[in-house]
């Protein structure tokens, strides 16, 4: 019996991966590598010394769905496979609404089809919306998203939720993330943005590394301690066992289960810029700027629902996460492609 994970090759479905096969699950991995390289499954085997099926395949393509579903014996989904640029889901929202909600609700189809009802879903903080107070709990209404991207999160979590209305032999786990950062503590696997990035680590990770000279720091008047926006950053590593608390869910129980995966702690963007450079010795250069339109002051997680039924909590320190980027993106300067 296996564990199917969709977007396996990617930033944190690579971490979840390794997490599975050391803690002796079956994994299956399908992904169609339009934001990530196989290389990173090939470094999951190196960590892990361990060998696992995988498929070039899009979530959209039924036909390799059913093909997967055949030959492997799938048991529950973790459900990683989606675009998350949130400037880009502004320029394409069709392609956005199309990979993200089309391709999972083709992946759902398949599912039923083949008798397979257990999900672990990758939301995000960003269904909490501009309106609710921090820190921000599973029972809070959900909603107000402002681009696209995050429109697809909270999209998805109604089609689980409905599906599960229709028939309770689903059951459905729906993480919500919040900032997931770090990279695995060998250095082999890690964060490969395309292009410029979008987030704060990688634009610090490459800053460091020389990519680009400084960084610009969205605002210095929002009413947070230093003005600076405040983040909940998560390693990836936490994250990734996060899910692994959260499988068993599925085994145990039918229904819809939400949880934050969080640390409950907000960190600052400069807070996050010093902690860089204590960390790792190199300085930051930076300039302030204008705010990113979109942007909320604070986000941060209540975390205590993860505590209290999956025993789960991040351990991994803000030094840590820092630590473990840098070592990436040093031995890793272009990503995948050295
Ligand atoms: P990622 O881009 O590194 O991983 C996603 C993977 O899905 C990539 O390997 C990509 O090639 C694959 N993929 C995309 N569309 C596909 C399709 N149609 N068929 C098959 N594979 C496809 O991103 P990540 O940071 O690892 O995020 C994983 C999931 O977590 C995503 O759903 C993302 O929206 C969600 N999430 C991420 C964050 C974050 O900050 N990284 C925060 C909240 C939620
Ligand atoms: C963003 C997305 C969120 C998505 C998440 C992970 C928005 C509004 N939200 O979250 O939906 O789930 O990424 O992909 O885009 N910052 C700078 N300079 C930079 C980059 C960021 O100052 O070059 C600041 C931001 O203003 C923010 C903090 O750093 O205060 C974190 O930003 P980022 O890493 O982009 O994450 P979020 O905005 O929290």
């Amino acid at each position: 019996m296996s564990i199917l994970i969709t977007g396996g090759a990617g930033f944190i479905g690579s971490h979840t991966c390794v997490e599975f096969l050391n803690a002796g699950y079956d994994i299956v991995v399908l992904d169609n590598y339009s934001n990530s390289s196989p290389k990173s499954l090939d470094r999951v085997s190196e960590i892990t010394g361990k060998k696992f099926p995988f498929y070039n395949c899009d979530i959209r393509d039924r036909a390799g769905l059913d093909k997967i579903f055949e030959k492997e014996n799938i048991e529950a989904v973790i459900h990683f496979a989606g675009l998350k640029a949130v400037g880009e889901s502004c320029r394409k929202p069709l392609e956005y609404y199309e990979n993200n909600i089309g391709g999972t609700v083709n992946l759902l189809e398949c599912m039923r089809d083949h008798g397979c009802k257990k999900i672990v879903f990758s939301s995000s903080a960003t269904v909490y919306g501009s309106e609710n107070k921090c820190p921000f709990k599973e029972d809070m209404k959900v909603g107000g998203t402002t681009n696209p991207y995050g429109t697809t999160k909270l999209y998805i979590e109604t089609i689980l939720k409905d599906l599960y209305t229709s028939d309770n032999e689903w059951s459905v786990v729906l993480l919500r993330y919040f900032n997931p950062i770090g990279a695995h503590e060998s250095g082999k696997i890690g964060e490969a943005p395309n292009g410029i990035p979008n987030n704060l680590m990688p634009y610090i990770s490459q800053v460091a590394i020389g990519k680009r000279d400084h960084l610009s720091v969205f605002g210095n008047n929002y009413p947070t301690p230093d003005g600076t926006g405040v983040r909940d950053y998560i390693h990836v590593v936490d994250l990734a066992i996060g899910h692994l608390k959260a499988v068993p869910v599925l085994f145990k129980q039918t229904g819809v289960e939400v949880f934050n995966l969080g640390t409950g702690k907000g960190v600052s963007v400069l807070e996050l810029v010093h902690a860089f450079e204590e960390a790792t010795g190199v300085k930051i250069p930076y300039e302030i700027v204008d705010p990113r339109p979109g942007d909320i002051a604070y986000c941060y997680a209540d975390a205590s629902k993860a505590l209290n039924v999956l025993g789960w909590k991040a351990e991994r320190d803000i030094y840590k996460m820092c630590e473990d980027t840098w070592r990436w993106q040093k031995n890793n300067p272009n990503g995948y492609d050295d």
